[in-house]
């Protein structure tokens, strides 16, 4: 049931293609708009929402974190993003015109759930991103879009973190449609890009194998860590959690902006410091800043590994090792730049003889609080 692979988190990540093209299957037709039936939730009642609030746990918090830059951007409207756990323990300021997003693949996970019923009973409309049918969470939803990722056995999450950040794509283009805010040639290309970006991801992983082989040179280390900006920051967190919870190292994930006010003094010789470079089109500032910033990492002896899309040149002289992603619209990005480091974190957790599908004191589904 491996498939011929050695651990269904290979499979998984390997199924991550067809996962995320399942996942927009139908929900774009063929004139570029969206249709997302099983939101229930009328286009007069989106059209009032005044503020987006995502709750998750885990990776689907990650990309709930993603969805934030997707929301703002097309729709304008003001999102925030919150631990599930964190949630309901602060009193959060919620009523009829705001929008919960749940993200959850079981749809089991206590923490996530006791935030949508808090949710719900401030008079909150609440839409559930899940990957399973009729589990809890999209059960007490007023609306589901459901992720086609199919079961996803390993305890680390890897394709249904993609289509979760897929379904928060479709939601974010949805509400821009519904809502007629930002609905211009920027939202159609990026529905174009969207369709196209399943053979992405299959180019990513036709190149892993380097991936591979640097990681099994990592096994010895103590500590790696990940650095990222806009939406490459989120990406840099997932990174860290997948070694976290495979490989059994210290990971940590920062916003490359965050370096000088305190995480640089981590930096010592040899330690290695995975970056995730925003591409270099559209955000080219930042793209210049996460520049130096790999200039300065380097100078004080970090190992700098570098995820760079194709034909950006300007990163070359500053990466002892580069890793090479196709060239995406900045929002897009993390589907493609997470791949490597779900190969990475996989591998290293294999060259220490960590078990990859059932990683010490981890559940698949957490259902206590
Ligand atoms: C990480 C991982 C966990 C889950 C988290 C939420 O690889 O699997 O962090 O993402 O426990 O689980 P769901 O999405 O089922 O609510």
């Amino acid at each position: 049931e491996k498939g011929g692979y050695d651990y269904f988190m290979l499979k998984e990540i390997a199924e991550q293609p067809k996962a995320v093209a399942d996942t927009l299957l139908g929900r774009i037709d063929p004139s570029g708009s969206l249709t997302l039936d099983e939101v229930r939730i009328s286009p007069s009642e989106l059209r009032e929402v005044d503020k987006v609030v995502i709750v998750a746990c885990g990776t689907a918090f990650h990309a709930g974190l993603i969805a934030k830059y997707a929301i703002e951007h097309w729709t304008r409207i003001p999102c925030e993003v919150e631990l599930a756990s964190e949630f309901r323990y602060r009193d959060p300021i919620l009523d009829s015109r705001s929008l919960v997003i749940a993200i959850s693949q079981s749809g089991e996970t206590m923490d996530t759930l006791m935030a949508l019923r808090h949710a719900r009973e401030q008079g909150s409309k609440v839409l559930a991103i899940c990957n399973t049918n009729g589990s809890t969470i999209p059960r007490e939803s007023d609306a589901v879009l459901y992720t086609h990722a199919g079961p996803e056995v390993a305890v680390a999450s890897t394709k249904c973190f993609l289509t979760q950040l897929v379904a928060c794509y479709l939601v974010a283009l949805y509400l821009g449609q519904v809502r007629g805010t930002k609905w211009g040639d920027e939202i159609q290309a990026v529905i174009k890009d969207l369709s196209r970006i399943s053979e992405e991801v299959e180019r990513v992983l036709e190149t892993m194998e380097p991936v591979r082989a640097l990681a099994r040179t990592l096994a010895s280390k103590d500590t790696v860590l990940f650095l990222g900006r806009h939406v490459g920051y989120p990406v840099a967190l997932e990174g860290a959690l997948k070694l976290k919870e495979l490989a059994y190292m210290h990971a940590e994930g920062f916003a490359a902006g965050e370096l000088k006010h305190g995480p640089i003094a981590l930096i010592e010789e040899d330690v290695p410091v995975v970056v995730v470079v925003p591409s270099s089109r559209g955000r080219s500032v930042l793209h210049d800043k996460i520049v130096s910033n790999i200039q300065e990492i380097r100078a004080r002896g970090a190992r700098t590994i570098v995820i760079a899309e194709e034909g950006d040149e300007a990163v070359v002289p500053y990466a002892d090792h580069l890793i090479r992603i196709p060239a995406t619209p900045t929002l897009l990005q993390p589907l493609v730049a997470t791949v490597p480091l779900q190969v990475f974190a996989c591998e290293l957790a294999t060259a220490r003889g960590n078990e990859v599908d059932q990683p010490r004191n981890l559940a698949k589904s957490v259902t206590v609080e």
